[in-house]
């Protein structure tokens, strides 16, 4: 089958977050399938700079934008790059300048972004393939189904799948934005792109795509009810026949800590012993007193609202305070989380070791040396990183919820017993509940000597979430005949 998968990131390419990593590995376990599926991203700077075997391609007659076609490095995965200057070659992140505001042009830029795929979809680009389906990502490429709708284009077009990776960024702009991009009047309504006054590029995905998913079972439960929602949970029940949860899979050739290139000693479940000397590497690299016995807390993530970086914080103070811990922390994101991390290594020298910043070989050494890997985050549609600790033998602590709650089996003693169990599981979000769980953790490895402790490792780093079932998952998706849905009893403006 011939699938555009269109991303506004891709692990290889570029990255900010769990998106890039999905985008890349699912694509490629996609073609592992034999599936003729091809990728398409901005070109960023980051991203051309990336790219392996480039070459140009003139886009539509008349079009501000062309293609550089080429490849994911180190695979034989064909990426389009939607080489458009205006939009998308400037300095900073894809979504925001150096000083972390966001960019003041988004709607158009992703407009931009949304069209250029359309293109590609209706094979207007010269490229001489005709996509059957459209699978799309988040907010940034949201106007795609709505732009591709037949009711409104009167034109035959792929199937279109529309994946929630994160309800809490949906792409809002001014209500003046419809008119700015073009839009029909007759969109504006709370049944389309209106959401409080505001423009919802998210909207748009989840009401003209034929297919919604989301990265997990549980988080396809949660954002229907009001609490989870966002917003958005009205929209989301009206379409609950065609939402559908599947959980996101790892790509083990990047996370295994039997050939991860950065981390210091390779090592697996058979062979434990290098877990120790990663430890100590990790304990120097961020100034943190060398100790093999102090239990070693680690947490990677970007820091915002949703990881819960603060009730880490508030949970973790009086362990600190005792000495009973080390903490290693990356990430960045929020100054004020960013500055409350600084505060607590300058609290706790030798004992919390923080990089402010985006360092991808740290993230790896953390999750390996490491004895427990903590996420408490309110909300997590599905979370990569719990994954990967459970592979490097570092047992999550995670928060009950989205694709935590269907990852993790939490350590009571019945799990224990039976050998289910991997890491620890607390609710509700409330630095008590953290507090608990930690202390059960801590308990459990102190105690190590009566062997439970390795026992919960090896558990952990049995475990496969691979991309085999998810991406059968999808694919089935994919296969499966969509009917048509019947909408508006009124035939709208055409786009
Ligand atoms: P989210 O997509 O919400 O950020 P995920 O757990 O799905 O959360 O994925 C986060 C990904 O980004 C992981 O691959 C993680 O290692 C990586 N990551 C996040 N912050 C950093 C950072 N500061 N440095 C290196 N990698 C990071
Ligand atoms: C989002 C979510 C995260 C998920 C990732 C990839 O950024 O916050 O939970 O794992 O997307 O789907």
């Amino acid at each position: 089958m011939r699938i555009l998968f269109a991303s506004s990131e891709a692990y290889g390419l570029v990255k900010t977050g769990g998106l890039a990593d999905v985008s890349a590995s699912l694509p490629a376990a996609l073609r592992r399938r034999r599936q003729d599926v091809r990728l398409v991203v901005p070109a960023y700077p980051e991203a051309c700079r990336n790219l392996a075997n480039a070459s140009v391609r003139p886009g539509p007659e008349d079009a501000p934008w062309q293609i550089i076609e080429g490849q994911l490095p180190g695979t034989r995965l064909t990426v389009y790059l939607i080489d458009w200057p205006e939009y998308f070659q400037r300095a900073g992140n894809p979504y925001s300048a150096s000083n972390g505001m966001d960019w003041p042009d988004n709607a158009q830029r992703f407009a931009g972004f949304a069209r250029a795929i359309v293109a590609l979809a209706r094979d207007e680009a010269g490229l001489d393939w005709t996509p059957e389906r459209v699978h799309l990502n988040d907010w940034q490429t949201g106007l795609v189904p709505l732009l591709l709708d037949p009711e409104r284009t009167g034109v035959e077009r792929p199937h279109t799948i529309f994946t929630i990776h994160n309800l809490a960024y949906q792409g809002l702009f001014p209500a003046s934005t419809l008119n700015e991009l073009n839009l029909p009047a007759d969109l504006w309504h709370p049944e389309a792109l209106e959401f409080h006054d505001q423009l919802s590029f998210m909207k748009a995905g989840l009401v003209f795509a034929d297919v919604v998913t989301t990265v997990s079972p549980t988080y396809a439960q949660e954002i229907q009810k009001p609490a989870s929602g966002m917003g958005l949970d009205g929209v989301l029940r009206a379409r609950s026949a065609d939402l559908h949860g599947i959980l996101n899979g790892v790509d083990y050739r990047d996370w295994d800590p039997s050939r991860d290139r950065h981390i210091a000693v390779r090592y697996s479940a058979d062979d434990l012993a290098g877990k120790a000397a990663n430890k100590a590497a990790l304990q120097t690299r961020l100034g943190l007193d060398v100790n093999p016995d102090i239990p070693l807390l680690g947490h990677v993530g970007r820091m915002v609202e949703q990881k819960g970086v603060d009730l880490l914080h508030a949970a973790c103070t009086p362990l600190l305070e005792a000495g009973h811990i080390q903490l290693a922390l990356v990430g960045s994101g929020q100054k004020d989380l960013e500055h409350a991390t600084g505060a607590l290594a300058r609290a706790y020298p030798g004992r919390v070791g923080v990089h402010i910043g985006y360092d991808e070989p740290l993230a790896h050494q953390i999750e390996a040396g490491a004895d427990l890997f903590l996420m408490p985050s309110r909300f997590e549609p599905c979370g990569l990183n719990q994954l990967y600790s459970l592979r490097y033998g570092t047992p999550p602590v995670v928060h009950a919820t989205g694709g935590l709650a269907d990852t993790v089996v939490d350590a009571t003693p019945e799990y224990l017993d039976d050998g289910s169990a991997t890491g620890f599981s607390f609710t509700p979000d409330s630095v008590s509940a953290l507090g608990q769980a930690l202390e059960r953790a801590l308990g459990l490895y102190t105690a190590r000597a009566d062997g439970r402790w390795e026992q919960l490792i090896r558990n952990g780093m049995n475990q496969d979430f691979g991309w085999t079932a998810s991406a059968d998952a999808y694919l089935a998706l994919y296969r499966q005949q969509v009917p048509r849905r019947t909408r508006r009893a009124k035939a709208p403006s055409a786009l």
